[in-house]
C-alpha cells in the first residue's frame, strides 16, 4: 500500500490525474475502471484540461464503471451514465463504443450483472481501478458485511448511503434509488492497480479504520490492504489521523 499526501483537494485531484494519465500514456489501449461521487470530479476535470492541451489521448481507452443505480434511466441527470458523460466522456476523445457501465435499465438483475461480468472479462480485466470511499468504508456499492468474493451483483443501498446521496436528489430520500448494480470486491481486487482518492476531515476516521485496522467485511475497503498495487491519494484532512 502506497499513501500519497496531498495538500488539499486540488492537489489530490492533480496527483490522482497524474497516475491515471501515466497509465494511459504507458498503455494507450488500457482499461480504466472509473468511479462516480464527489471526490473524483476534480481528477476528471484535470484530465479534461490535459486533454485540451494535447497531453493525453483517450481514443484507445476502454472504461468500465464501478456501479449504476438500478431502475434509473440513463438520461436521468443523476444516473452514473449521465455523471460520467458530464464530467469526462463528453469532454474527451473517448470512443463511445468503449464506454461500459452496468445497465441499470435492465430490470433482470441476474442478467444485467452476468452481462457486466462478461464485459469485464472480455476486455481483459481492469488495468487501473479508481475508487472513492464511503463513510462506512464502502467501495463501489459494496456495503459493510458483503462477501469479499463477489463479482458484479445487485445490492440494497444502506440507509446511510441513501442519506448521503440524497443531496443529488433534491434532498429527498424518496427519490434516491434503493438498489444498484455494482462490481463486487472480487472484481475490484482483480484490477491490476487500484487508486483511491479521499478528501476532507469527514473521511479521516474511515481511512484510519480501513487501512490501519483489521481486514474485515465490516469495512469493505480494508481488503485493499491485501492488494499488491494499491495507492491512496488523500488530502491532509483525510489523512490527518494516520
Ligand atoms: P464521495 O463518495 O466521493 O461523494 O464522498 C464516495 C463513495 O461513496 O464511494
Amino acid at each position: 500500500m502506497k499513501i500519497i499526501r496531498a495538500k488539499d483537494y486540488a492537489d489530490m485531484s492533480r496527483k490522482a490525474a497524474n497516475i491515471i494519465s501515466a497509465q494511459v500514456i504507458m498503455k494507450p489501449n488500457c482499461v480504466l475502471g472509473l468511479a462516480t461521487g464527489g471526490t473524483p470530479v476534480g481528477a476528471y476535470a484535470q484530465l479534461v484540461d490535459w486533454y485540451n492541451k494535447g497531453d493525453i489521448d483517450f481514443s484507445e481507452v476502454t472504461t468500465v464503471n464501478l456501479d449504476e443505480y438500478r431502475g434509473l434511466p440513463k438520461e436521468h441527470p443523476e444516473s452514473y451514465w449521465s455523471f460520467m458523460h458530464r464530467n469526462l466522456f463528453d469532454k474527451v476523445n473517448i470512443d463511445p463504443a468503449k464506454i461500459n457501465l452496468p445497465d441499470g435499465t435492465n430490470p433482470d438483475a441476474e442478467d444485467a450483472c452476468a452481462k457486466y461480468n462478461q464485459i469485464i472479462h472480455a476486455v481483459g480485466g481492469i488495468d487501473l481501478q479508481l475508487l472513492g470511499i464511503g463513510h462506512d468504508g464502502h467501495i463501489g456499492f459494496n456495503e459493510p458485511g458483503e462477501a469479499f468474493e463477489l463479482e458484479t451483483h445487485c445490492v440494497d443501498l444502506t440507509p446511510e448511503t441513501i442519506e448521503a446521496n440524497k443531496r443529488f436528489f433534491d434532498g429527498n430520500v424518496d427519490l434516491v434509488p434503493k438498489q444498484a448494480y455494482t462490481m463486487g470486491i472480487k472484481t475490484i481486487m482483480q484490477a491490476r492497480k487500484v487508486l483511491m482518492v479521499a478528501n476532507g476531515a469527514g473521511k479521516a476516521e474511515i481511512i484510519k479504520k480501513a487501512f490501519f485496522g483489521p481486514v474485515t467485511p465490516e469495512v469493505p475497503a480494508s481488503i485493499l490492504q491485501m492488494h499488491p498495487d494499491f495507492t491512496l491519494v488523500g488530502d491532509e484532512e483525510a489523512l490527518s489521523l494516520i
